[in-house]
């Protein structure tokens, strides 16, 4: 069997990180906003026979600096007037959804999520004018969650308590290291002793839930400022950590490019992953999915043991909700037949929902095919097992004979006549593993994607 090093050099390529199955860039078919309307109003009104609520998530694209590793969708600004007409224009947007597609009312909503950019962008009262418009619209199920990505660098006191007062139950710190010399170098600068000052209001404010976000492969990042960061993220015991791996695409956001000289290389970056990954391990923090641990008595632990994960463009969650409703700048929603992303210029998107359209910008219409190498790619991500069953699945297993027998040699997954179980080792691979069994992806260069490693 290869070396470990030997293996992240050979598995060192770009590809998708599936959040959706085909991933954005092979979307083709895009339906129009009355085939997208009445989509989305059968869904919702299968979901209310099923007692099963939608899932809301708003993009808040509003920063006040720029992180020099971003990836998101963001917009720096200090002006907050610019925020408040946001937040109208966003529930004009849900407006058209409530009036043209929600045929049952008061519909119910399982989840809602702010994301961003930085939804504690906005003034406490946009925040409150916002979540409690969006909340008069829908009812609750009894297991409504409600989680928001806050900065701690940009989240006040009154911002907790409106939240709180809501009846959000998560929050979602953005840590990334803690590290001077990192923070520095990435233009994001947030002490230890403030976050933990932070954790402590919120837990305060009386959030239970508290999930952080790190990553792995940031400039500067040494084996020892790694295990000094985690030494004090376990010392505020989040019930959630994401170590995501650093994506870096200069080409699209080009602030990555002041990053290059000092990035770890593929073999180093792999190791401060091993290393984080063991601290967690050792410090009784569950491995749930790609880069995601948590509590064993955390929810999303308890659905990875019981294998009833799921994975969507927030990534993990313990509930399918669909239909999926994005609102906000590039959002995107989700439903059984379709994906669909809202408008990714800020300028327009404003101007578009002003107009009293619906601001979509690309679409897909879910194949029959791709449903199935969904259930695949989504089985191995959130059970890191799958067997194939029906006609084009067991195909798409013949055709992958030859690399599956290269996963098997390499000690990255197990394969019993017509299913495969990934192995301990192959965990680290996941991504490449699911490419294995992406036909698109074959057809494709995948140069838009990051690496895997
Ligand atoms: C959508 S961002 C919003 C978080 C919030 N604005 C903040 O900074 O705290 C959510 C998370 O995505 C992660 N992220 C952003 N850019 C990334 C990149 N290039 N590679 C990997 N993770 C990234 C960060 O961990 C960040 O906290
Ligand atoms: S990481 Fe968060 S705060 Fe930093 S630029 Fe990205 S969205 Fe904004």
């Amino acid at each position: 069997m290869m070396q470990k090093s030997g293996l992240f050099e050979k598995y060192d390529v770009a590809g998708p990180r599936y959040t959706s199955y085909p991933p954005v860039p092979f979307w083709r078919d895009m339906p129009t906003p009355e085939v997208w309307l009445k989509n989305i109003s059968e869904d919702s009104a299968l979901s209310e026979r099923e007692r099963v609520g939608v899932g809301v998530y708003v993009h808040i694209p509003f920063c006040e600096s720029l992180c020099f590793y971003c990836g998101c969708n963001n917009f720096i600004t200090h002006d907050r007037d610019k925020s408040t007409e946001y937040v109208s224009v966003v529930l004009k947007e849900l407006e058209m959804y409530r009036s043209q597609a929600f045929r049952r009312q008061p519909l119910s909503i399982q989840c809602l999520h702010l994301g961003g950019g930085t939804p504690t962008y906005l003034k406490p009262e946009d925040l409150d004018r916002l979540v409690s418009t969006i909340l008069s619209n829908f009812k609750m199920t009894p297991d409504f969650e409600f989680s928001v990505e806050v900065d701690p660098r940009r989240t006040t006191i009154d911002h907790l308590k409106v939240l709180r007062s809501r009846g959000c139950n998560r929050l979602s710190l953005g840590v990334q290291d803690f590290a001077e010399t990192v923070q520095k170098k990435i233009n994001r600068v947030q002490p230890f002793n403030d976050v933990r000052a932070f954790v402590e209001a919120a837990r305060g404010v009386g959030f239970v839930e508290i999930n952080f976000d790190l990553i792995y492969g940031l400039p500067l990042q040494t084996e020892e400022t790694v295990r000094d960061t985690f030494e004090k993220v376990v010392s505020l015991r989040p019930g959630r950590i994401a170590f995501y791996s650093y994506a870096h695409v200069p080409s699209m956001r080009p602030a990555q490019a002041k990053l290059e000289a000092d990035l770890p290389s593929s073999s180093e970056k792999r190791k401060l992953f091993e290393l984080g990954r063991a601290l967690l391990l050792d410090a009784g923090y569950v491995e749930i999915g790609m880069d995601h641990f948590a509590l064993p008595t955390d929810t999303l632990a308890k659905s990875a043991d019981q294998k009833s994960l799921h994975r969507n463009f927030m990534g993990y969650t313990n509930q399918k909700n669909i239909p999926l409703i994005g609102l906000g700048v590039s959002a995107i929603s989700e439903s059984r037949e379709f994906y669909m992303q809202n408008e990714k210029d800020l300028a327009k998107y404003m101007q578009v929902v002003s107009a009293g359209h619906l601001p979509l910008m690309r679409g897909h219409q879910i194949s029959r095919a791709d449903h199935e190498i969904k259930d695949i790619i989504l089985g191995l991500l959130t059970k890191y097992e799958h067997t194939f069953v029906g006609d084009l699945q067991l195909k798409i297993f013949d055709e992958s004979d030859r690399q599956i027998k290269d996963l098997v040699s390499d000690g990255l997954i197990t394969c019993d006549k017509k299913s495969v179980v990934v192995t301990t080792l192959g965990r680290a691979f996941i991504r490449n593993i699911c490419m294995v069994f992406d036909p698109k992806l074959k057809e494709s260069q995948a140069t838009q994607f990051s690496k895997t490693v």
